[in-house]
């Protein structure tokens, strides 16, 4: 069991990777929102002269220690995207799926490009993540939820086991009888899952992290223990720990070195790892940080 983290563009990452050796595919490729996605963080000491006021009127002050964005703003996001999904059908195997993950605002654009890769057929579920944080425009329904495409290579030999998903609770657990609402119920394709909480210990501070808690519902049901998991927009690792938790290989790719820094503190205790064209060692640092602002899809839409 091990993993491979390499930093590098996805495309040329790709044209490495063996025809048909990939069992699962999760990406989650950069909105293209056109703006600057930006985190600062930050470290707080306790200073008799700070600025910030806390519990007892102690007294503290705030250092920047970096702030990390990433230019999502690709001047065509389907020209940018297209080789590298050609690539991604590819190195999947006749059993392997992709799940693709996006915004309301692209992801119809995206889907009929899955289609022209994948097939009509290929297409199994659009998955619906709904959360409920941040601020609510008044000029319409507040926007609270990211899709999640799943196409299968082959429709009719994909892995699927409902028997690894984790059951949740019953909306209405009086109507179905004590013993049905004991073992609850599959998840359809709406997934109600929160936002990683600010100052959680699973908030690594990267722009756009997603839950742990999506990745394990994924890995789960469209992987088997011992397969190997592909994240080529990879971000702060989420696909890789979840991964590693439930004893699957992994890859991931990031062509940006604060993707890789952040990875390289969490990646820290996990064994068996390569690291392609970078040395964490020198990132490992402290992880006493904390996280000032929310991530862009949790802002309200002007
Ligand atoms: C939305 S973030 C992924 C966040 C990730 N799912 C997580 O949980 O942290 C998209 C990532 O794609 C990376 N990226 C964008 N273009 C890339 C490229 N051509 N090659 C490799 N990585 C790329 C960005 O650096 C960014 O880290």
């Amino acid at each position: 069991m091990g993993g491979t983290i390499i930093y590098s563009d996805n495309l040329d990452a790709l044209r490495s990777i063996e025809t048909g050796s990939i069992d699962l595919i999760y990406i989650d490729p950069p909105f293209n929102t056109g703006k600057l996605q930006k985190r600062t963080t930050i470290k707080v000491h306790a200073a008799h002269d700070g600025e910030r006021v806390g519990f007892g009127d102690r007294r503290y002050r705030a250092t920047v220690l970096g702030t990390r964005a990433f230019q999502d703003a690709f001047d065509d996001y389907l020209e940018f995207l297209r080789p590298r999904l050609e690539e991604a059908y590819r190195v999947l195997a006749p059993h392997g799926s992709l799940y693709f993950h996006i915004d309301y605002r692209w992801a119809h654009y995206c889907k009929i490009l899955l289609d022209s890769i994948f097939g009509v057929d290929a297409f199994i579920n659009e998955i619906i993540w709904a959360y409920d944080f941040g601020g609510r425009s008044k000029r319409r329904w507040p926007a609270k939820h990211d899709t999640i495409f799943f196409y299968a290579k082959d429709p009719e030999r994909y892995y699927f086991n409902d028997e690894a998903i984790e059951r949740i609770p019953y909306m209405a657990p009086g109507l179905v009888g004590a013993e049905k609402a004991a073992r609850g119920k599959l998840p359809t394709d709406v997934w109600w899952h929160t936002i990683v909480p600010t100052n959680s210990k699973e908030k690594t501070g990267y722009p756009t992290q997603k839950p742990l808690g999506i990745l394990r519902r994924i890995i789960a049901a469209s992987s088997k223990p011992g397969d190997t998991v592909l994240d080529f927009f990879a971000g702060s690792g989420t696909t890789g720990i979840a991964a590693a938790e439930l004893g699957r290989n992994f890859i991931l790719v990031d062509n940006n070195q604060d993707a890789l820094i952040v990875m390289a503190r969490r990646f820290a205790g996990i064994p068996e790892i390569s690291w392609v064209n970078f040395d964490p060692e020198p990132h490992r640092g402290s992880s006493s940080q904390q996280v000032l602002f929310e991530p862009s899809y949790a802002q309200p839409i002007k």
